[in-house]
């Protein structure tokens, strides 16, 4: 086990801003000088109401979020809102629209059916998930009641630009935006919900970020159990039953980071930069393939291969020893995926480009045999 840090490309849970860990090391032993950590300290106590309310404020300040917009958190991953979603928001007989753009909408698009119809407004299945559907190939449904979209897709590395256009009118949007979340500027007024697992951008993992428009929370078209309910958890400020403590506390510190480094502006700039060393590259060369087309191509999450799978094995082994670690892709698209979230540094980037480069010359001769 190293003891010192390296360059950690895992799709989440990622890397941490360095200043957070370092505070929260000393939270964890003794908060607000309590005499009490942040892991033992009351949901229902004093010093936890003001994290909580810290934490909201923070969010609502990093994110511009109006006060017609709930801020909540919940636990069970962002896998729990495929169901929550058409739980809430959809009565039997009614549409829903989603775009299939890989497999974490594919887990949505599977739980609809169990309260409604689902639309599929457009797909990037017949090419293996490489892109987001073009304005011209997306047909909605006529009447859904939201239009739900994968905003960063992790697995392949594709990303939309912005919202998808020409919503139906009185359909609102919901986002799963567990991988690019407050990556760049976001005018959550366009939205009903926005969800989000912390892992990637926010925080720790088992905890789930809701920004939902209140009257989006006020729908109930059907009786649910009280813990499936989001006006119960929006109402409850997080707090319907025992929240993840640490993940509130963390998510806060990290807002507050975000906020120090300038903002979602400058996140987005970073990020584009960080990501654009590694796309330059691969663009002025032939040995690694990318799998995401261009015009799709994701900020965080950036999936590519080698010319056979031997060599994309021999790449992440030796890119491991090198210190740069969590580089290998999932299943879905083979190769390698770098993910590089908000909290991951310039210098990893440039270390990876530098390693690629190495690599190809090392090996182009075997490629071509
Ligand atoms: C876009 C997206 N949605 C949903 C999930 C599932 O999140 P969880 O494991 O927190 O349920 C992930 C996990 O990586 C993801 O990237």
């Amino acid at each position: 086990m190293p003891s010192h840090r390296i360059f950690n490309f895992s799709a989440g849970p990622a890397c941490l801003p360095e200043s957070v860990l370092e505070q929260a090391k000393k939270d964890i032993w003794n908060i607000d000088d309590s005499g009490i950590g942040i892991l033992e300290h009351s949901h229902r106590g004093k010093a936890f109401d003001k994290i909580t309310h810290d934490t909201e404020a923070l969010c609502r300040q990093v994110g511009n979020i109006p006060d017609n917009h709930s801020v909540f958190w919940m636990q069970g991953g962002a896998t729990s809102q495929c169901y929550m979603v058409p739980a809430n928001f959809l009565a039997e007989g009614q549409t829903a629209d989603y775009f299939q753009t890989g497999k974490w909408a594919n887990d949505s698009i599977k739980e609809v059916p169990l309260y409604g119809h689902c639309h599929i407004a457009g797909s990037s299945k017949a090419t293996n998930y490489d892109r987001i559907p073009a304005p011209a190939d997306i047909k909605n449904s006529a009447n859904p009641v939201y239009v739900q979209f994968t905003s960063n897709n992790t697995i392949v590395g594709t990303e939309w630009k912005g919202e998808p256009q020409n919503i139906p009118a009185g359909a609102f949007l919901v986002s799963d935006a567990s991988s690019n979340i407050f990556s760049r500027p976001i005018d959550v007024t366009r939205y009903g919900l926005i969800y989000a697992g912390a892992q990637k951008n926010l925080g720790p993992s088992g905890i789930t970020l809701l920004i939902a428009r209140k009257d989006v929370l006020e729908l109930a078209p059907r009786p649910l159990p009280e813990m499936v309910k989001y006006k119960n958890h929006a109402e409850k400020e997080g707090r319907f039953n025992t929240p993840n403590t640490f993940g509130v506390y963390l998510m806060g510190e990290v807002f507050k980071w975000i906020l120090a480094e300038g903002g979602l502006k400058a996140m987005e700039e970073r990020n584009r930069e960080k990501a654009m060393l590694v796309y330059d590259f691969i663009d002025s060369q032939d040995f690694y393939k990318p799998h995401a087309q261009t015009d799709s191509r994701s900020m965080m999450n950036i999936t590519f291969k080698c010319p056979t799978p031997e060599l994309d094995d021999l790449f992440t082994e030796e890119a491991d020893k090198k210190g740069l670690s969590g580089l290998t892709g999932h299943r879905i698209t083979a190769g390698m995926r770098a993910s590089m979230y908000n909290a991951f540094p310039k210098a990893g980037a440039q270390a990876l480009v530098d390693f690629m480069k190495d690599f190809a010359r090392q090996h182009a001769a075997t490629a071509k045999a």
